[in-house]
């Protein structure tokens, strides 16, 4: 498996583990169409790959991600089905084989709803996690209005989604999102230790079991997943969206007084 011609996104596959590195550093890991095709395609080549037992996501021991990329939010809207963004969604919430997640500094939006389809997920206490779409004037997306409120029940969610306050590594392991705390600079190496007892398991009883563990809500989250991105489409263009992004850009706080 090769790295894509955009290094954004690194893809290395060793002793049956297939790691993602997002390395898009100077813009914190953001993400563009261009990354979400690199990393839904990764996904489905180490999905059908029989020598690959184990995925591992990782970013920066300073940045996780900074979520999509905003500028390419209004470049290229993800408001249709077919957008890089929702194969890459799909990809991950249907990926068959565990998947380890190391996450330091912040991990905004996607950066965050991602981790709810992974299966183990080491932390740095520098990691920081938001989704701070409501704040976006969107919506949330990758089944995270399904499984945020699961994971933490609905007053917690609330503030994470309503609020979009962000919560440190503590209180992610306190909610069950994250297995351990590590210093940021032993994350990614605890991620690959942890994948190698993996990839020694046999690969049918890992999916099998995975499978199993996911049965219960799989129709739920893909339903979840579509209904999300339409109304997400549809808001991206409505004028609160329009209002923050440009805040952003204009590095001014939004004013949704008039939408
Ligand atoms: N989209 C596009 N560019 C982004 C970005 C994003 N989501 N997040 C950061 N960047 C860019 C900044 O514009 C800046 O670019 P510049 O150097 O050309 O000005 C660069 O990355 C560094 O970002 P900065 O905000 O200065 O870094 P920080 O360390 O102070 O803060 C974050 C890091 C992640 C907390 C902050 O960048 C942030 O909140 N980003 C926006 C997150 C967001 O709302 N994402 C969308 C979720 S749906």
């Amino acid at each position: 498996m090769t790295t894509p011609d955009n290094q954004d996104i690194l893809i290395h596959t060793e002793a049956a583990v297939t790691t993602i590195t997002i390395n898009r550093i100077d813009k914190k890991n953001s993400f563009t169409a261009v990354m979400y095709s690199a990393l839904a395609d990764a996904l489905d080549n180490a999905s059908r790959d029989a020598a690959v037992h184990v995925l591992v996501i990782q970013g920066h021991e300073t940045i996780f991600s900074a979520g999509n990329d905003i500028r390419d939010f209004l470049d290229v809207p993800p408001d249709h089905a077919d957008a890089p963004v929702f194969h890459f969604m799909r990809a991950i919430s249907t990926f068959p084989k565990p998947i380890i997640a190391s996450v330091c500094g912040p991990a905004v939006g996607i950066g965050t709803t991602m981790l709810m389809h992974c299966d183990l997920i080491y932390a740095g206490d520098n990691a920081a996690f938001s989704m701070p779409f409501v704040n976006l004037g969107i919506c949330p997306e990758a089944g995270s209005s399904l499984l945020v409120p699961q994971l933490m029940g609905h007053q917690r969610a609330a503030e994470a989604l309503l609020l979009g306050e962000p919560f440190m590594a503590e209180t992610a392991l306190e909610l069950g999102l994250i297995n351990r705390i590590v210093p940021p600079s032993e994350a990614n190496v605890l991620a690959q230790r942890q994948a190698q007892k993996l990839a020694a398991k046999p690969l049918t009883s890992l999916i099998e079991t995975k499978r199993l563990m996911k049965k219960g809500n799989a129709a739920l989250v893909a339903e979840r997943i579509e209904e999300e991105g339409a109304s997400f489409g549809r808001m991206l263009s409505a004028p609160a969206a329009r209002e923050a992004f440009s805040a952003f850009m204009e590095k001014r706080k939004p004013d949704f007084s008039k939408v």
